[in-house]
């Protein structure tokens, strides 16, 4: 079922990631995803930056319908349906969050006093939700080193002892979660991806989503360490709205 929110707060966080705030009166875990639609363009799959009672669209400008999304403004409507898919496990102790570009966006509902961040972005204006780590818990990694640690995600993670954490939480371009996936097999189990594919219906019927027998809106999308490395397509292609095959 569809249901229509009216934007309450729209905030920029960053030259391209903006968040739009709104109430909605569903109960949804990190690591879910809902559908989205703005009236005249595609529905497209996003997970919550933000779960409480006042929830968070946090959005990335790369097509037709993000850029519609830019153009709402408090007061206006959007229509989401969900929520769907697996969210990332809850435990107990230290967790590490790792996030890539706009990636940090559906990690932020787990920070809090326990959690460690490790965001990578280009330069400095990119990186995302820095200050909502407690006592300063993120180590920032960008590509021209205007801040932190002057590398890509990898260099960030090498700089931890990943036996601290209970858990480890990743969401970010596949390309980098294939790039963190090498870097961490062997180190430890205690991992979640989130991964993203073109989806059409979100409930696990038309199979646009599917990867190597993984259906990610009804299986994900959130799979831990042995799940993708049974994928052989994960980091390497994906499938865009037509059914074309697009290699990263
Ligand atoms: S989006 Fe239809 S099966 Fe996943």
């Amino acid at each position: 079922m569809m249901d229509h929110v009216r934007v309450t707060r729209k905030v920029r966080d960053t030259p391209t990631v903006f968040s739009l705030y709104f109430n909605w009166n569903r109960d949804v875990e990190p690591g879910q995803f809902v559908m989205v639609w703005v009236p005249g363009h595609s529905e497209v799959p996003m997970s919550l930056s933000q779960t409480g009672k006042e929830k968070c669209l946090t959005i990335k400008m790369y097509g037709d319908t993000t850029k519609a999304m830019d153009a709402l403004e408090p007061g206006d409507f959007i229509y989401i349906r969900g929520p769907y898919g697996k969210p990332f496990s809850r435990v107990k102790g230290k967790t590490l969050l790792i996030g890539g570009g706009s990636g940090m966006a559906s990690l932020r509902p787990m920070i809090n006093e326990d959690s460690t961040g490790i965001l990578a972005a280009r330069g400095k204006e990119e990186l995302l939700f820095e200050n909502e780590f407690h006592d300063g818990k993120a180590i920032c990694v960008t590509e021209d080193g205007s801040r932190g640690i002057k590398g890509i995600i990898t260099a960030g993670i090498d700089s931890v002892d990943l036996s601290g954490f209970s858990m480890i939480y990743v969401c970010g371009p596949e390309r980098m979660l294939y790039a963190v996936y090498k870097n961490i097999q062997g180190k430890t189990e205690n991992v979640e991806f989130s991964l993203e594919r073109s989806m059409k219906c979100g409930i696990g019927l038309c199979d646009s989503c599917s990867v190597d027998g993984f259906e990610i809106c009804r299986d994900g999308p959130t799979f831990n360490m042995k799940q993708v490395s049974e994928m052989e397509e994960f980091g390497r292609t994906r499938l865009d709205r037509s059914g074309k095959r697009i290699y990263f």
